[in-house]
């Protein structure tokens, strides 16, 4: 299929894909919970009389395309929200308080949606199988490893896999990647100090946890500083600190939580046996016991394939023109798309929705955050030039 053709195909069907972006930013759902999500995606595929497979990983579907037979290649998408309560001026918001689309995952949803229209319209020009993932719980919920257990890339197996990140740092019309890392490994902290409580006049009679918590968030942040290479990157951030209840009364323990962010597996791994022993060794210095656990899922970092990202970047270019993708340099967000590019190989590229002229200027994960919803048709014309070029070798 020609490029032009995809560019005018998708742009023809660009309302419907707003139309579907708009019915799910409404009605946004957290991990594993994404039961409407799942099912306006199971109804959009059987009326594009697409086949799919459904309720894998408990709210996944996976929709097949083309002849059924090999090459087969996939494009992802997520589909689940964040328990942020929506501060954006849009007429779409969000119905559910507490809870929003503010990850733009409803837009991955909605561009893979219109280039299952697109790659439906056109199946007998493709030349092996296309396999759409729309999968749970990347907000921490590790989808992408259940969807991946639970045989998405077998059968016919996988060989390639992409997806599409919206980004507001990159204007609307605009695509970057790179090959190598692109995005971190990640590890989430949960450290609880026990001491002894009671009077808050008579400390010499209690063990207090507030103080030996406190030193642990603050020594924690030299493992970066002091310890790691510094052409090496790292992060440690306690993002919450919960003890006691009353302005009087010493506490018996204190919770701490957070998030550890490296380049590399091994690196991550490195982390947490520091953080252990310095949470541990804080404890006892006063008197304190520290229990560290690494709970939740660690993702692996996000690994792109060489050739893959100069697939995709051809493929963009076609789309977006050649001078509006570029390379960017790794970051420190975490992505569960490094489940599948675990296993085999593929590249993940963040779409630009920024655009400060109708106040897309906010980040992913802010309670403002909004897309350049002209961006969504380009997404869909990317996705479907990416599987021809890449079912095409
Ligand atoms: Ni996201």
């Amino acid at each position: 299929m020609q490029s032009s053709d995809i560019i005018s195909q998708s742009r023809e069907i660009h309302e419907w894909i707003v139309e579907k972006r708009r019915a799910i930013h409404r009605h946004p759902e957290l991990m594993y919970e994404e039961f409407e999500t799942s099912r306006l995606v199971q109804n959009t595929l059987s009326e594009l009389g697409i086949e799919y497979e459904k309720d894998i990983a408990v709210t996944g579907v996976v929709g097949l395309v083309g002849n059924g037979e090999g090459p087969c290649i996939a494009l992802r998408a997520d589909m689940d929200a964040l328990p942020i309560h929506e501060e954006a001026d849009v007429e779409f918001r969000s119905e559910i308080d507490g809870k929003m689309h503010a990850c733009g995952h409803d837009c991955h949803t909605a561009m893979l949606l219109g280039a299952a229209r697109v790659l439906k319209d056109n199946e007998s020009e493709i030349n092996g199988t296309i396999k759409l993932i729309f999968q749970p719980a990347e907000e921490g919920g590790a989808g992408g490893k259940m969807m991946r257990e639970q045989g998405v890339l077998e059968d016919p197996d996988v060989e390639r896999i992409f997806g599409l990140h919206v980004s507001d740092k990159l204007p609307t019309g605009t695509l970057a990647s790179k090959e190598g890392t692109l995005l971190a490994a990640t590890s989430s902290i949960r450290i609880l100090v026990s001491g002894n409580g009671g009077h808050a006049a008579m400390p010499h009679l209690t063990v207090d946890p507030v103080v030996t918590g406190s030193k642990i968030v603050v020594e924690l942040q030299t493992l970066v500083s002091r310890e790691l290479d510094p052409l090496e990157s790292g992060v440690i951030s306690i993002t919450m600190v919960n003890a006691g209840s009353a302005t009087n009364v010493i506490p018996s323990s204190m919770e701490l939580q957070g998030t550890i962010r490296s380049l590399t597996s091994d690196g991550i791994t490195r982390l947490q046996h520091r953080v252990r022993e310095v949470a541990e060794g804080i404890a006892m210095a006063n008197r304190c016991m520290a229990e560290v656990t690494f709970p939740g899922n660690d993702f692996p970092p996000t690994v792109n394939d060489g050739e893959c990202w100069e697939l995709g970047k051809i493929s963009a270019g076609e789309i977006l023109g050649e001078e509006c993708v570029s390379e960017m340099g790794s970051i420190m967000g975490g992505e569960d798309f490094s489940y599948y590019t675990q296993v085999i190989p593929g590249c993940f590229s963040f779409l630009g929705v920024g655009n400060p002229e109708i106040g897309a200027v906010y980040g992913v994960h802010h309670p403002k955050f909004k897309v350049d919803e002209d961006a969504l048709s380009l997404g869909t014309a990317i996705h479907v030039n990416t599987a021809f070029k890449a079912l095409a070798g």
